[in-house]
């Protein structure tokens, strides 16, 4: 196995996960999606080494990559463009597998795709467009016999309701923003009950002004359900608002940097808020500097 393409950063920072409060919700777990201790981790991702193979080269997306995420946890993972952030979740999502290391959810080694993971993506065009809101979240439902008939539709609506777009049920996607289309995606993961939401960067390609509504919608959807969620951002504000604790990855091959406790962050203030911003944002540039690859 061929190491990765730049020098390995030892310096790997780790938190306390408790301390601080956290930033939104009660601090109890009203309930959880998955069924298990809280104590134990819903996803644990071990030394994995992800690669893809091309016509004439190996390409190392992640190199050694160690985390868990505690169910009802809101897991950022943060980190520069290729540094394999999207890789991590198509791993976790069962899409392919690790050359190297293993990643559990539940214990249960992952060798393939279900419904306990679902992926939100950025993209806007992940619905599909000859059907309603109401057809495209009770799709999934019935395709993977979940759930049937009326009680698929209950359900369905229950979802698209929590995103607040019941008047918009019928509506077909080419109807709807950018910002209500990525409601609804996120609607479809959640009315799959899965133990985990895997959000790869889900509002980078909203304007500004949406992005943050979004960013607030998610929240207090979390305050009511307390789902766990992997998101992948590679903002670092939008990572210390989403997060309870954010995995910094090194660039292109991913490693990880730092795991940083950042709940509390957001609600503590704007001091508090910029501290870790430019701590995060140091930490970036310390790594640029590190690896011998930043002009002077
Ligand atoms: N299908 C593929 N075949 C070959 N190489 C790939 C493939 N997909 C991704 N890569 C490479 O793997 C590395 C990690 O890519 P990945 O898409 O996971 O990065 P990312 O962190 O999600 O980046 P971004 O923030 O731009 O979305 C990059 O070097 C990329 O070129
Ligand atoms: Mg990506």
């Amino acid at each position: 196995m061929p190491g990765p393409a730049t020098p390995v950063l030892k310096s790997v920072s780790s938190e306390s996960s408790d301390p601080a409060p956290r930033a939104r919700g009660p601090s109890v777990r009203k309930r959880s999606l998955v069924g298990v201790d809280s104590g134990k981790p819903l996803l644990e991702v071990r030394g994995v080494t992800l690669q893809y193979k091309t016509q004439d080269h190996l390409v190392t997306a992640t190199y050694r990559v160690d985390f868990s995420v505690p169910p009802g946890d809101r897991f950022v993972v943060l980190g520069p463009s290729g540094c394999g952030k999207s890789t991590i979740l198509k791993a976790v999502g069962g899409y392919m597998q690790p050359t190297e290391g293993e990643i559990r959810l539940k214990g249960e080694l992952i060798t393939k795709p279900g419904p306990d993971r679902i992926m939100v993506f950025q993209e806007f065009d992940q619905l599909l467009p000859w059907k309603t809101v109401r057809e495209n979240v009770v799709f999934p439902l019935v395709t993977t016999g979940k759930y049937k008939g009326k009680m698929a539709d209950e359900k369905a609506m229950e979802a698209i309701a929590k995103v607040k777009l019941t008047k918009f049920a019928d509506s077909y996607p080419h109807t709807l923003s950018g910002g209500m289309k990525q409601r609804v995606a996120i609607a479809r993961g959640m009315a799959m009950e899965p133990d985990i939401l895997l959000m790869d960067e889900p509002f980078a390609a909203l304007d500004a002004l949406t992005r943050v509504r979004m960013q607030d919608e998610l929240l207090s959807l979390w305050d009511e359900t307390q789902f766990t969620v992997l998101f992948v951002t590679h903002s670092i504000p939008e990572a210390i608002k989403i997060g309870s604790r954010i995995l910094l990855l090194s660039p292109h091959p991913g490693q990880v940097k730092a795991e940083l406790n950042s709940s509390g962050a957001a609600a503590a203030g704007d001091a508090a808020f910029v501290a870790l911003q430019n701590r995060i944002h140091d930490m970036l540039f310390a790594e640029r500097v590190e690896d011998g690859r930043a002009t002077p």
